[in-house]
């Protein structure tokens, strides 16, 4: 029988009950001190029959913040409320992995310890708004990374993934997608250094081989997946060859044997115009398990498991709206609609109050 949404698949030492995956989600609703609440454990749980859930992108140290009412994963107070939404994923059966995140320039003093200003490859302010506790405010020029200080991140990275994977998370997703710290590094738009961080693909793209090295080495490749999104301008990202780029990434990333590689398959959020790519021929290269995001519905989905292209689709704005997604896939029932008013910050409302069909 030919394979479609439905059949379930191992991803590394991850066994998916269906290739359906619940895409990282931001939602700005952790307790004080980036701690994971009761509410937040509803709302992960209500998602448990997805084949495969990927948290919401959570911060790996103080430096590491850049929007409101974020949950972290550095202290012993986040990973306990953690351990809660985990148990209570697995209670249900259902699967789930942390998304390791550092925002870089995008984020404002105000949001940072002691005003610091948000770091980055380059001294390269992005054009756009920061969304603070005082609402959207103009970013800052972002301090540029000293090549020595990039050792103590990487191991903010490693001691993360141990807080992670001291809960019960099935795994960690190295989030180097969407115009955030390891993507500022790998673009060219963002990335103007001169020493051995910049330049050449190999160079840009260090950081993120020495932050995935690492991570495998407490987590386990079969425990650790990766995010990227090539062409993806949110956050004011461009490159002057992302395919090329791209292409010796990917490569290079086969020599880790990771879980699986998730791309976000062109531009969020209607931030601007992506350039064109081939992701065919950026798929052939990498010989791991492929997870394919952006704009599926059930039709694409089962479309690219059969033709092979991916072996999971990610789906973001669907599961918001739609906790029984897979259930209602099934069937073919119709879909609620999701109130993009309540994505960011706020109470229940449009966060664990969307219904399921049979309730
Ligand atoms: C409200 C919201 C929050 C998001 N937060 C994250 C995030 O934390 N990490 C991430 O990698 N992508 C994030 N994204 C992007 C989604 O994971 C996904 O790539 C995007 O929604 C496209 O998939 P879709 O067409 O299935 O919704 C977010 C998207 C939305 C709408």
């Amino acid at each position: 029988m030919a394979l479609d949404l439905f059949s379930p698949v191992k991803l590394g030492a991850i066994s998916l009950k269906n290739r359906m995956v619940m895409a990282p989600l931001t939602r700005n609703r952790a307790g004080e001190g980036g701690v994971p609440h009761d509410l937040n454990v509803t709302y992960y749980a209500q998602r448990a029959t997805a084949g495969l859930i990927v948290t919401e992108a959570t911060p790996i140290s103080e430096m590491a913040h850049g929007y409101p009412a974020l949950p972290g994963i550095y202290t012993d107070a986040q990973t306990a409320g953690w351990k809660k939404v985990v148990d209570a994923v697995h209670a249900k059966g259902g699967k789930i992995v942390l998304q390791l995140w550092h925002v870089g320039r995008i984020s404002h003093p105000s949001l940072l310890p002691n005003d610091a200003l948000p770091v980055a490859p380059s001294a390269i302010k992005p054009a756009g708004k920061a969304f603070t506790y005082k609402g959207l405010v103009d970013y800052v020029e972002p301090r540029t990374l000293d090549a020595c200080e990039l050792p103590a991140i990487v191991q903010e990275y490693v001691h993360a993934t141990k807080c992670a994977l001291s809960t019960g998370f099935d795994g960690v997703e190295i989030h180097a997608a969407n115009g955030y710290l390891l993507d500022q590094f790998l673009r060219d738009g963002s990335n103007q250094r001169t020493d051995n961080y910049g330049g050449s693909f190999e160079n840009r793209a260090r950081l993120l081989m020495e932050v995935t090295k690492a991570v495998v080495s407490v987590a386990g490749a079969d425990k650790t997946g990766l995010r990227i999104s090539p062409v993806n301008p949110f956050n004011d990202m461009h490159d002057s060859n992302p395919q090329a780029l791209f292409n010796y990434v990917v490569t290079e990333l086969n020599q880790f044997n990771l879980a699986y590689l998730h791309v976000v398959e062109g531009g969020i959020h209607g931030g601007g115009k992506a350039d064109a790519f081939d992701f065919v021929e950026m798929r052939k290269l990498y010989k791991g398990a492929y997870m394919a995001n952006l704009g599926y519905d059930k039709a694409r989905g089962n479309a690219a498991i059969a033709s092979g292209h991916a072996d999971a689709i990610a789906y973001g704005v669907p599961f918001i709206a739609n906790p029984d997604l897979v259930e209602r896939y099934k069937i073919d029932a119709p879909l609620n609609e999701a109130d993009s008013k309540s994505f960011y910050g706020g109470t229940e409302k449009g966060y664990t109050d969307y219904p399921f069909l049979n309730a």
